[in-house]
């Protein structure tokens, strides 16, 4: 695996993949690799013929400074877990690269990034869509993808792509989960023992209440005993829990076409996003 950082170095080991007609797929991520991110870099492989993974804590998209800097950052090992996994070009963008001085330019969709994670996030997804637009530009990719965990970014991605005609190929891959449900996420190294045990109430709620509406029982309802459950397992707070269409992310009252149900709830510091197709 080749890891390069300035904007000429990638740009030189793409041109070797492009004279040679190769594909190539690209992964963007913060870092702090798990399981969940090999498997795009697993499913990468079969889509194409080279790997791109970029590593870059974005600062534009933590519109909290505390969780930006408690972001964990451990380059050493995951340029060992990609070498391993035979990701080909490992981009380490640098900040003055990415955001030179007096960046004055924001890439927002509207809409889609406006309920949910961007209500209670501001700002969020337009430091995603504008790094991700940059991202894209310089790696050019054939297929781009992205985890279904983050469901409603995977959204606001292929509608920037698609509007930007930035990369026409993106594919969201599965969440990948602990043994016991809990979906990975690199923000799980920040749960205590006693609240690692609680937060398995999060892909339960979403399990039974997709069971329940599956069943025929009343929207509503559903939703209203999945937050108490949460709430029953020591979460401090329900951001969101709602059966929204899979395509529009608006919220639905009765079930209709393809449904997805997400979530966002607080335990202890850490918050916690999650969700499942109905
Ligand atoms: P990050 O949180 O590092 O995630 C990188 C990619 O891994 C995203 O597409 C995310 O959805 C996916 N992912 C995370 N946990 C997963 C899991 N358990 N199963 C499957 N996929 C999972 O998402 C970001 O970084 C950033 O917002 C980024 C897109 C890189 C822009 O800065």
């Amino acid at each position: 695996m080749q890891t390069v950082r300035e904007f000429s170095a990638l740009d030189y080991a793409l041109a070797v993949f492009v004279g040679n007609d190769e594909r190539i797929a690209f992964v963007p991520t913060m870092g702090a690799l798990h399981a969940g991110h090999i498997a795009l870099v697993d499913r990468a492989k079969e889509l194409a013929d080279r790997v791109v993974v970029s590593i870059f804590v974005n600062p534009t998209q933590f519109n909290d400074p505390a969780d930006l800097k408690r972001y964990p950052r451990q380059e050493g090992s995951d340029a060992a877990k990609l070498e391993e996994a035979g990701c080909d070009l490992l981009w380490l963008p640098r900040a003055e690269d990415l955001y030179p001085e007096g960046f004055a330019t924001t890439v927002s969709v509207s809409g889609l990034s406006e309920r949910w994670e961007g209500e209670h996030r501001p700002g969020h997804f337009d430091g995603v869509a504008t790094v991700v637009a940059k991202l894209f530009n310089a790696v050019v990719p054939n297929v781009a993808l992205f985890g279904e965990k983050d469901f409603q970014q995977l959204a606001v991605i292929r509608r920037m792509a698609l509007d930007l005609g930035l990369c026409s190929n993106i594919v969201g891959v599965p969440t990948v989960r602990e043994d016991d449900g809990l979906a990975l996420s690199s923000r799980n190294a920040f749960l205590s023992d006693l609240e690692r045990a609680s937060a398995v109430a999060l892909p339960r709620a979403l399990g039974s209440a997709r069971a329940q509406i599956l069943e025929g029982s009343p929207v509503a309802q559903a939703l209203s005993e999945a937050r108490q459950s949460l709430v029953q397992a020591g979460f401090s707070g329900v951001d969101y829990f709602a059966l929204v269409n899979a395509m529009t992310l608006e919220p639905l009252d009765a079930p209709a076409g393809e449904m997805r149900l997400i979530a966002a709830a607080v335990i202890g510091s850490t918050r916690l996003i999650d969700n499942m197709p109905v």
